[in-house]
């Protein structure tokens, strides 16, 4: 079954702040945060969701409202058990419809094949890097995305 990918509803909300903690552990937003992610729907957010009935995963999106600002996306994730199953793709796919004639920028950490082979395939390259950004040291890798035009 291929998930329906829509905007999120105020009642997602429970499902969004589970499988965030499932997708991110010690690094998931708290219930609060999440809930400030909804409040600032009307003003620079957008929340996508993977629906098969249940939520299967999800992208956030800041995207100021000046057309000139850089659009960010600050999570994409994928239930475990359904990941390469082209999710995390119908997800990139709509968000990216979003962004047209617009600069995306994402960070994401170096050791994560799995999002950065994501982010590849749809055309984004890394631009900088920031030296041990993440805990343990880690580096965060920038990425752009521009439309062809
Ligand atoms: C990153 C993530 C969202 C990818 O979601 P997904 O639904 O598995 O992605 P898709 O099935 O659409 O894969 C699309 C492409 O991404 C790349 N990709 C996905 N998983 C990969 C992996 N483990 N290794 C290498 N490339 C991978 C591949 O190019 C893949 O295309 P292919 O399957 O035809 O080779 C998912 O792995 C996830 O939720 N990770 C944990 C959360 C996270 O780290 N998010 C990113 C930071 S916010």
């Amino acid at each position: 079954m291929r998930p329906a990918i829509r905007a999120a509803r105020a009642e997602d909300l429970p499902e969004l702040v589970a499988l965030d903690e499932v997708c991110f552990g010690s690094e998931a937003w708290s219930a609060g945060a999440w809930v400030d992610e909804f409040e600032r729907l009307s003003e620079d957010r957008v929340i996508l969701v993977a629906d098969e009935g249940r939520v299967v995963g999800y992208a956030v999106l800041l995207v100021p409202p000046v057309l000139e600002d850089v659009v960010e996306v600050l999570r994409v994730a994928v239930t475990p058990a359904e990941r390469r199953t082209g999710i995390g793709g119908q997800l990139m796919v709509m968000a990216l419809d979003r962004c047209a004639g617009r600069t995306v920028l994402l960070e994401v950490a170096a050791s994560n094949e799995s999002a950065i082979g994501l982010y590849r395939g749809f055309g984004f390259g890394e631009i900088s890097r920031r030296r041990g950004y993440y805990g343990g040291g880690e580096d965060a890798v920038i990425m752009r995305w521009r439309e062809e035009t």
